[in-house]
């Protein structure tokens, strides 16, 4: 093989062999993918550096800024970046008046609480109201040249809809729940506006170099099944649908769903992501191996011991069993207090990771270093 002389060499042209756009495809890869969500932000010091100068709202739409920090996850090595944005932009943009109070996280400051609401919606136009974020994702592409895929995102109705209605985060869904049960025509109304402002939204990133998505149903767990099935699987599904036609992976993220995996499934996705209260091989035999797995390392095993770590990554590796279509994440976001060394870490693990096959009965499995064999995958997983 030939050496290059790069010193760009993170930059050089291998996309086409991707092993994440690969492994959405469910294809073989040479190792498996690994990338992170909320892998650009404080828990970097680079990124706190340029918190320290700007807003976030500031960096989200300075295309310049937002690239950068979109770029900073490349040096742990990860297979794919996400762009640095936000999925409340979108309702910022639909006149809710969007804020990040330190401390408190998201703010609406014109939040939705009845029917009559609805009306002081403004239409959204995508290219001029989120402009700045299609022009982050060819700015990223420009500047990756191919090396490693973007992943564009947006967030899932049920999720947008109850920062709209809420006026941000929340615990129990009061508002959100009281008008999806007592108004469900202006819950429909409101759902369907966002979904066809989501798809919108998601054409444009593709057309602008995103070349994979990801659907955030952060909250939907919040739903018991029935009622995810009624208030808000329709509306995602409506958003899938919409993308169809796409030649990109779709990847469906939520969390807290672990009794409702087959209805995920259903609602779409070419990559199903999973949080950790649920283990990978259950859940992908629930989703079914037709269907990619992303997931699903708890957040707070980055922090720690590094023997307690390794364990659970290997763990989840071994559960995946080295059948195609798994790409490593957590089952959330980075937390801020993350080391960044064990992120990085976690690369090298998942990357150096060998599984032991099932082999046909007779030969022999070959023992590999990192594999584990404690944690047999095929041990309850029943083929479907
Ligand atoms: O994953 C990435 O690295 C890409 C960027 C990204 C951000 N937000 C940047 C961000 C993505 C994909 C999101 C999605 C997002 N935003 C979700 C869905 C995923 C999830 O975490 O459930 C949600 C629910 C939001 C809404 C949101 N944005 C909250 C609740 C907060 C405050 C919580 C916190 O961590 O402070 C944000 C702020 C936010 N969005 C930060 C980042 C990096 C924190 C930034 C900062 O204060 O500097």
């Amino acid at each position: 093989m030939i050496e290059q002389q790069n010193t760009h060499h993170r930059f050089e042209n291998k996309n086409t062999t991707s092993r994440f756009l690969a492994a959405c495809r469910r294809r073989p890869v040479d190792t498996t993918p690994v990338w992170f969500m909320r892998q650009a932000g404080r828990y970097m010091p680079e990124y706190r550096a340029l918190r320290e100068r700007y807003g976030l709202l500031e960096m989200m739409r300075t295309p310049e800024l937002a690239a950068q920090v979109t770029l900073l996850p490349t040096r742990l090595g990860v297979d794919a970046l996400i762009l640095f944005a936000d999925i409340l932009l979108p309702l910022e943009a639909l006149g809710l008046g969007l804020r990040f109070v330190p401390g408190q996280g998201p703010v609406l400051e014109r939040p939705l609480r009845s029917p009559a609401d609805l009306d002081r919606l403004h239409p959204v136009e995508v290219e001029e109201s989120l402009g700045y974020v299609l022009e982050t994702l060819r700015l990223v592409r420009r500047e990756l040249n191919g090396s490693i895929p973007l992943i564009g995102f947006a967030g899932a109705p049920f999720t947008l809809a109850s920062y709209a209605i809420e006026g941000g985060s929340s615990r129990h869904y009061l508002h959100t729940k009281h008008l999806m049960y007592s108004h469900p025509a202006a819950w429909d109304t409101l759902m369907t506006q966002l979904a066809d402002i989501t798809i919108a939204y998601l054409r444009a990133q593709v057309h602008a170099g995103a070349q994979a998505i990801q659907l955030f149903d952060s909250w939907v767990g919040a739903l018991s099944p029935q009622d995810y099935r009624r208030y808000a699987l329709p509306y995602t599904r409506r958003i899938f649908e919409g993308l169809a036609d796409l030649d990109v992976p779709r990847i469906h993220f939520a969390t807290g769903t672990a009794g409702m995996l087959p209805l995920l499934r259903e609602a779409g996705g070419d990559v199903i992501g999973v949080d950790w209260r649920v283990d990978l091989d259950r859940a992908w035999t629930q989703i079914g191996y037709d269907r990619a797995i992303q997931g699903n390392l708890d957040p707070v095993a980055l922090l720690a011991p590094r023997d307690v770590l390794a364990h659970h990554v290997h763990r989840i590796l071994a559960l995946a069993g080295g059948r195609p279509g798994h790409i490593f994440n957590l089952g959330h976001g980075v937390l801020p207090q993350t080391p960044v060394e064990n992120v990085q870490y976690v690369v090298e693990l998942v990357h150096a990771y060998r599984p032991v096959r099932t082999e046909p009965p007779g030969q022999k499995t070959p023992h590999l270093p990192l594999a584990r064999t404690d944690a047999n995958p095929r041990k309850e997983a029943t083929e479907p």
